[in-house]
């Protein structure tokens, strides 16, 4: 006799096996391409004379039916299947009968997987990329507007020479610049096609796959077919470019968070980009910057997750494999987001350009263009060094700027200076002074902000 629960333990356990086993939950996305994929595979089997046309004829119809029904909500993709490709072949035995067996021939659920995976990454690289050129859109815009909106530039987050609002946009342009570049690259890297590896061996049907690969948009085959089903590369690429996007919107998060605090002002964000406090009636606080900067580290952790998967596993698949899924979609779904929102609150945010010019001023931030004038004066640039250094601490003394001596102070510690120094250590000069290539100089932004003008009329990635 058994157990007393000895039957409903074992189903129960089944059932939890079962769960802990299956991926409908999250693979569902995968849905429109694994159909893509299986109308391929499908049209390729009856062009090498493994279907019939009518079976190949009967397949498609059935998957598309299957594709239209699901979009628009007539038929449900049902979760207690194990996988969305069990759903799918499932569906399409019970609409056409005996031909939907055959659409399984030559394949496995593990070439399978991972060429739905490839299709729905490759979208969403592309998305990325049009996402990031919005938002260079967005930040160029800026840079052009602000060729003379003066402000402090920043080391140590101390105030070090004065920069213009477009020279600082201007940096981040080539950040998100280069991650479009990252993202290129592995389009290119990625966009082979694993169909027709089989399990892991291949498949002794006479598949085409090259046919496969070019009726799916890809540009070649992968080349070994243990490598083709255990392959996360390029998804390990991804999340590692997406990871380095949300470092730069991070970044720059972070800058907007200081802008827009009580003791800089540099910037009023949009009452649709911040929120209150419930208790401070006097609160405006930047929140989607701080959730941006926040949520940097969900991506990272994506990316450390499937590194930790893939890194002691044995070619070829292992289910292991499936968990490369939760976290890459919550990883391209967050970067989307962020981008998204963040391209919105800089559209929408409003630069207090007085306030910044006046913080350029009261951080003696021309000190190194006042001991440049000395040196044109013919002082060696140590002893200008030295002398402006003093020229600080009398004004730091007196709580005031090098521009607001009066000639005789300023001969009182070097005889060399002359009338021209106000007007040599005016932010406007200090600034337009700066020419060489990528400096804040208008001339040198203007041929910068052309630059920027130039790549952004180029082709998006596609
Ligand atoms: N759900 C699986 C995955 O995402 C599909 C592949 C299943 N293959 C297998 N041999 N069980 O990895």
């Amino acid at each position: 006799m058994a157990q007393l629960w000895g039957g409903r333990f074992t189903k129960a356990t089944d059932q939890l096996v079962y769960d802990f086993n299956a991926s409908i939950r999250f693979d569902r996305r995968l849905f429109e391409q694994d159909i893509r994929g299986s109308l391929a595979h499908a049209a390729m089997l009856a062009k090498q004379g493994i279907l019939t046309e009518e079976e190949k004829e009967a397949i498609s119809g059935g998957l598309q039916g299957i594709l239209e029904d699901v979009k628009a909500g007539r038929l449900a993709i049902d979760e207690t299947q194990e996988d969305i490709h069990s759903f799918v072949e499932a569906a399409l035995i019970d609409r056409i009968g005996e031909a939907g067996k055959k659409l399984h021939t030559g394949r496995s659920r593990n070439d399978q997987v991972a060429l739905d995976m490839r299709l729905y990454t490759r979208e969403r690289v592309l998305e990325t990329d049009r996402l990031l050129k919005e938002l260079l859109e967005a930040i160029l815009h800026t840079m052009e507007e602000n060729l003379e909106t003066y402000m402090p530039g920043f080391t140590h987050l101390q105030k070090a020479q004065p920069i213009t609002l477009a020279h600082h946009y201007g940096a981040y342009f080539e950040m998100f610049r280069r991650d479009r570049g990252r993202l290129k690259d592995i389009y290119r890297r990625m966009n082979y096609c694993p169909l027709g590896a089989g399990a892991l061996a291949g498949t002794t049907y006479p598949l085409d796959r090259e046919y496969t690969a070019s009726l799916l948009g890809f540009d070649g085959v992968t080349g070994n077919s243990m490598d083709s089903v255990s392959d996360r590369d390029y998804l390990i690429e991804f999340l590692s470019a997406l990871s380095v996007i949300m470092m730069h919107l991070s970044r720059f998060s972070e800058e907007i968070i200081i802008w827009n605090s009580n003791e800089y002002q540099f910037v009023e964000l949009d009452d649709a980009y911040s929120t209150g406090s419930s208790i401070m009636p006097q609160k405006k606080n930047p929140d989607i910057a701080e959730l941006v900067r926040g949520k940097t580290g969900r991506v990272y952790g994506a990316l450390v997750s499937l590194f930790t998967t893939m890194k002691g596993l044995p070619l070829a698949y292992n289910k292991d494999m499936q968990e490369d899924k939760e976290v890459a979609f919550d990883a391209m779904d967050t970067v989307r987001d962020c981008i998204v929102l963040f391209t919105g609150m800089l559209r929408t945010m409003k630069f207090r350009p007085e306030r910044m010019a006046e913080s350029a001023m009261n951080g003696f931030t021309n000190a190194t263009d006042a001991a440049d004038y000395l040196v044109g004066k013919g002082v060696p640039f140590r002893d200008a060094h030295g002398i402006v250094g003093r020229l600080v601490l009398y004004c730091i003394e007196r709580n005031t700027s090098i521009d607001r001596l009066s000639m005789e102070e300023l001969k009182g510690i070097c005889d060399k200076f002359e009338e021209d120094i106000y007007e040599a250590v005016s932010l406007k000069t200090c600034v337009e002074k700066r020419l060489t290539t990528g400096a804040p100089g208008s001339e040198a932004m203007k041929e910068a902000i052309r630059r920027n003008r130039e790549y952004l009329a180029e082709e998006a990635l596609n």
